[in-house]
């Protein structure tokens, strides 16, 4: 087997998409799968590590696979909005000692949930949906985290090359995360896809580990990228 180089931490794992409502039946979502992170958390059990997935709307067969090969190491919380996987998240950091962000978190909710159906016959031909900003969960869990702890975000980005380089190392220091993990994503990349290609941005603003292939692949440079900030 593999080495229990995760053995004795106590992990986060942020995994799949928020949705924030709009009314009672409806919402406003993103296109991830939760693949990534399920493969994340995983990885980091079959590692040795105990770890709590955080997860918003992914597949009960994707989390399947969780239950399946390391029942026991996994413990899953499911959420639905930004503000619901923020507290879910903080509290699971607080005795964590290494949080991963793969989630993708909408960064707007509707500033009012309607109470009942929003009807065409009452908007008319025309509807306009006001946006609040929701909270940035990484950025305020890197802000108070402890000595020791480490904080890992993911990027998805539509950019490429140097400038997709660029945005990486300026998202990195913004959110003041120890690892940022980016990748290429389009209308048919990234999501919903078994393969995944990725950049680990470091501390000091270099590439820590580059690499392509299944999202356990994936899931597995992550961890040993971590496993060596934190040496
Ligand atoms: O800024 P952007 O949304 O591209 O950053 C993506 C990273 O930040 C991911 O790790 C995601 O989980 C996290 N994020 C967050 N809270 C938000 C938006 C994104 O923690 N409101």
């Amino acid at each position: 087997g593999r080495a229990q180089d995760l053995a004795g931490l106590r992990v986060v794992v942020s995994a799949g998409g928020t949705r924030e409502p709009l009314d009672p039946v409806r919402f406003l979502g993103n296109r991830s799968s939760g693949r990534q992170g399920v493969a994340l958390a995983v990885a980091a059990a079959d590692r040795g590590a105990e770890v709590t997935l955080v997860a918003a709307h992914i597949d009960g067969e994707v989390i399947g696979e969780v239950l399946g090969g390391v029942r026991g190491r996994v413990t899953v919380v499911s959420v639905g909005t930004a503000l619901e996987m923020q507290d879910a998240v903080t509290d699971a950091a607080s005795g964590a000692d290494v949080v991963v962000m793969a989630a993708a978190v909408a960064d707007y909710r509707p500033a009012e949930v309607a109470e009942s159906k929003l009807t065409k016959e009452a908007q008319g031909d025309r509807l306009t949906l006001e946006l609040v900003e929701n909270p940035d969960i990484v950025a305020g869990l890197a802000a108070a985290r402890r000595p020791g702890q480490t904080v890992v975000a993911f990027a998805a980005e539509t950019s490429s090359g140097d400038e997709l380089l660029e945005r990486a190392r300026r998202k990195r220091e913004r959110k003041d995360v120890d690892l940022l993990v980016v990748n290429e994503v389009g209308w048919t990349r990234g999501f919903e896809t078994a393969d995944n290609e990725i950049v680990v941005i470091g501390r000091a603003g270099g590439v820590a580990a580059q690499t392509s292939g299944s999202k356990r692949e994936v899931a597995d440079a992550v961890w040993d990228a971590v496993v060596a900030t934190r040496r």
